[in-house]
């Protein structure tokens, strides 16, 4: 069942220790220090847009759960911290809901207690294959009132998956397009932790999505949690899910490949964000807002005071490297200037990105 597998996923995320096995090369962005700011803490403005609404500041939590009566407690919380503080959210995967009504609450929730927050759907591209077309997708978006939706692409997790259903067949660009038509609102390309690359990015662009989740490797491992699963089943996948457990994108590296590719691209930078400086690091890089889930999830199950505390820290953390950057709002923080090195800089060397050209793309210049 969906809902048993999710409450799985859920359990291995927070007990088991499935990020971080490699990095997300965002700690080889050094953003350049400035003595001598010209501003004041107090007046460091962190607002910026997300779609049709503000956000207070640049931050949204990526989708992850819904499903169950427990799961949907947990929606409940992270939606009313993100209201209060005026960030966003995505829901998980929304399939299990629009096979079975009776899941429908656990995400309806998320809007009762959000009336005012962006809220974005979330359905697995894997679905479009299997007859998902505009009708399933209108249900996700009426049932939480979204202002946009996520298709996740994440075809590493489901060829490792115990019961995955690997199938990327070309058909679901066609129809994504033809779905994007007459679905009122806009469709973001997520991935879920191994990144977009340029020519992805440049795929979707060709079809008309502009709007991505780079979702790239260092923070939690997809691959990592379904080799668990197959462990715990005596599945033979194990070892060689063990075998691809660092593959795919540093969260840098596709951040700069999906701006670099995809100049006009609205970018939600993800994949091992775990900080206010992680945050301010992927924006200085290219990225529009920064996205988060694991670490969400973990203060979730504590509580909202653990939550909101998590929030305020990380939003600190994002102004002081504002302050120190001397970027006084979001849009000086995109051209604040920055040195990449080390991983990173080889990374877009052999990927022939000129640091020179980079600079101006990251900077919209
Ligand atoms: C418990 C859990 C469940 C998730 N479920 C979904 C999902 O249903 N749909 C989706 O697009 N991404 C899902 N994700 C992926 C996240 O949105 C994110 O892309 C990925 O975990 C990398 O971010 P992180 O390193 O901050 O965790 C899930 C993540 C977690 C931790």
């Amino acid at each position: 069942m969906i809902s048993n597998r999710k409450i799985e996923h859920v359990e291995i995320c927070l007990y088991e220790g499935v990020e971080g096995f490699t990095s997300t090369l965002l700690d080889n962005v050094v953003l350049v220090h400035k003595a001598m700011p010209e501003i004041s803490f107090n007046d460091i403005i962190t607002k910026t847009k997300f779609f049709n609404k503000d956000i207070s500041a640049p931050l949204m939590v990526t989708g992850m759960t819904g499903g169950t009566a427990d799961l949907g407690k947990i929606n409940e919380t992270i939606a009313s911290v993100v209201e209060e503080l005026g960030l966003a959210m995505g829901v998980g995967s929304q399939r299990i809901a629009i096979e079975n009504s009776s899941a429908e609450e656990s995400f309806k929730i998320v809007r009762k207690v959000a009336p005012s927050s962006p809220i974005i759907a979330n359905i697995g591209a894997p679905q479009l294959t299997k007859g998902y077309g505009v009708k399933e997708l209108e249900k996700a978006v009426s049932m939480i009132e979204a202002d946009a939706i996520a298709i996740h692409l994440n075809p590493a997790q489901e060829i490792f998956q115990p019961e995955g259903e690997p199938d990327y067949s070309k058909e679901i660009l066609e129809k994504l397009k033809d779905i994007s038509k007459s679905l009122k609102v806009p469709i973001i390309i997520k991935e879920t932790g191994t990144g977009i690359s340029m020519e992805t990015a440049i795929l979707f662009s060709k079809y008309g999505f502009k709007n991505f989740d780079v979702s790239g490797q260092g923070g939690t491992s997809w691959i990592a949690v379904e080799m668990i699963r197959d462990k715990r089943k005596g599945n033979w996948k194990e070892q060689s899910a063990s075998l691809f457990a660092d593959w795919g994108i540093p969260t840098a590296a596709s951040i700069v490949e999906t701006r670099y590719s995809v100049p006009d691209s609205f970018i939600i930078g993800s994949g091992g964000i775990r900080n206010g400086l992680d945050v301010a690091r992927a924006i200085a890089l290219g990225s529009d807002i920064g996205g988060m889930a694991s670490p969400v999830l973990k203060r979730a199950v504590e509580g909202k005071d653990s939550l909101k505390s998590f929030f305020n820290k990380t939003i600190f953390e994002l102004k002081a490297a504002m302050m120190l950057t001397g970027s006084k709002d979001i849009e000086e923080l995109k051209k604040t200037n920055i040195v990449i090195w080390k991983d990173l800089k080889d990374w877009m060397g052999s990927r022939g990105i000129s640091l020179s050209i980079y600079d101006k793309l990251r900077k919209r210049e």
